[in-house]
């Protein structure tokens, strides 16, 4: 059970206004808000344990790296991986970077294919197109079934030379989940390397690799309650053998000499190279502390209830056009418009009622045909959301169909 007045009271940024209005957070997919303790955490290491890691003899260092390997630890048990698999990043784009530039790269020859879909955000698509310019590799689209990423669609567009397939989880426009389990199954049949963006989903639903089996999986910290500039690359471990560097530096490295001999250390610290964001990893543990005393089963299934419950809500005005609705809905994201009036002034009069929600393209820019639209707005909820601030929603857009109606 979620008890939302508690949760509530631990996120300072639910007390604030904007336009002189409470505050309504509806762009959680965008980033989420921080709980006092995540703060608390990034604090104790600027306040308390500020050193670098790995690179001093001293207590506050041997501190450090200890926290940095037990994040590692709890992140690997929260998707059930081994600690040796996880990688810190700066976040989802820098981890598909290095995974479409430290393994794709020297995997790939010309001809053969790397598999996309037109709802992908552009971290997972313009690292593939600068792939495929370097390799002669060829990008293939799978057909999108009204939004939605299909096993049978996929099936179809696999062929002898399709060597990568790479998708969301969880789409950031429409909010529909993958069949990423099936996708991955199917795949590994025709040999093809699985690379999965669990940006969206892992706040919202438990993900465990081993069950979903895809072999490179990436998020970020900042779309689960905790800091910015953090994140995971998760690499099954015969492929981060197999991967190469591709930044280069301090810390990652074993021994070099004026001969240009270098040697670098094993993974995961091979793709670490430099000073980590230690502050964000200390707020990073936090954050997945937090999630774990919540429970992953009562997040989905309270977002899953609010979610249904706006859909229901702003259904009954015969002004707004959803445009992800449906019945096997199983996301914390609806998208829509309202009838002639463009996303973004729809969005700037919702911040004058103090709702804050994302609108235009979501960095889905190549959705225009599916949405038949060239913008939209998205509220994306979060456990602390609640029905009362929905309410709020749909009375604020009902209010402005008066305007709509001088307006136009
Ligand atoms: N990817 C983030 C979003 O969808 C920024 O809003």
């Amino acid at each position: 059970m979620i008890n939302i007045k508690k949760i509530r009271n631990d996120f300072p940024m639910l007390k604030k206004k904007i336009n002189g209005k409470k505050i309504i957070y509806f762009d959680n997919a965008s980033t989420t808000f921080k709980p006092n303790s995540v703060i608390k955490a990034i604090n104790k290491y600027y306040l308390e344990e500020n050193s670098n890691s790995r690179r001093g003899d001293y207590d506050l260092c041997y501190k450090v790296d200890q926290t940095i390997e037990k994040t590692r630890k709890l992140i690997a048990d929260f998707i059930n991986a081994n600690p040796k698999e996880i990688i810190f990043t700066s976040g989802t784009t820098m981890s598909i970077n290095l995974i479409a530039f430290g393994y794709a790269v020297n995997y790939l020859k010309k001809g053969d294919e790397i598999l996309l879909n037109e709802a992908e955000h552009a971290s997972n698509v313009l690292p593939w197109y600068k792939v495929a310019s370097i390799t002669g590799a060829k990008i293939k689209f799978i057909p999108l079934d009204k939004g939605r990423l299909t096993l049978e669609n996929v099936k179809k567009t696999i062929t002898k030379k399709t060597k990568i397939i790479t998708f969301a989880d969880v789409s950031n426009v429409f909010g529909y989940l993958s069949p990423t389990k099936e996708i991955a199954y199917f795949a590994h049949l025709k040999k093809i390397i699985v690379i999965c963006d669990v940006a969206q989903s892992i706040a919202h639903r438990s993900i465990d690799v081993c069950d979903l089996d895809v072999d490179f999986l990436c998020f970020s910290a900042h779309k689960m309650y905790g800091p910015t500039g953090v994140g995971i690359l998760y690499g099954k471990y015969d492929f981060l053998k197999k991967m190469e560097p591709f930044i280069m530096g301090g810390g990652m490295n074993d021994v070099f000499n004026t001969d240009g001999l270098v040697t670098y250390l094993e993974p995961p610290e091979k793709f670490e190279a430099g000073t980590l964001n230690i502050a964000g990893i200390y707020g990073f543990k936090a954050a997945i502390e937090y999630l774990n005393k919540i429970g992953m089963d009562n997040i989905k299934n309270y977002e899953k209830e609010i979610c249904n419950y706006a859909f229901e809500k702003l259904s009954k005005n015969k002004n707004i056009i959803i445009y992800n609705k449906n019945k096997s809905i199983n996301s914390n994201i609806v998208i829509f418009n309202k009838k002639n009036v463009f996303a973004q002034d729809e969005s700037t009069y919702l911040n004058s009622c103090g709702v804050a929600v994302r609108s235009g393209q979501h960095c889905a820019k190549m959705l225009t045909n599916t949405l038949k639209t060239i913008a939209t707005i998205r509220i994306s909820f979060s456990f602390y959301n609640t029905k009362k601030e929905i309410d709020k929603l749909v009375k604020f857009l009902d209010n402005g169909d008066f305007l709509d109606a001088y307006f136009n």
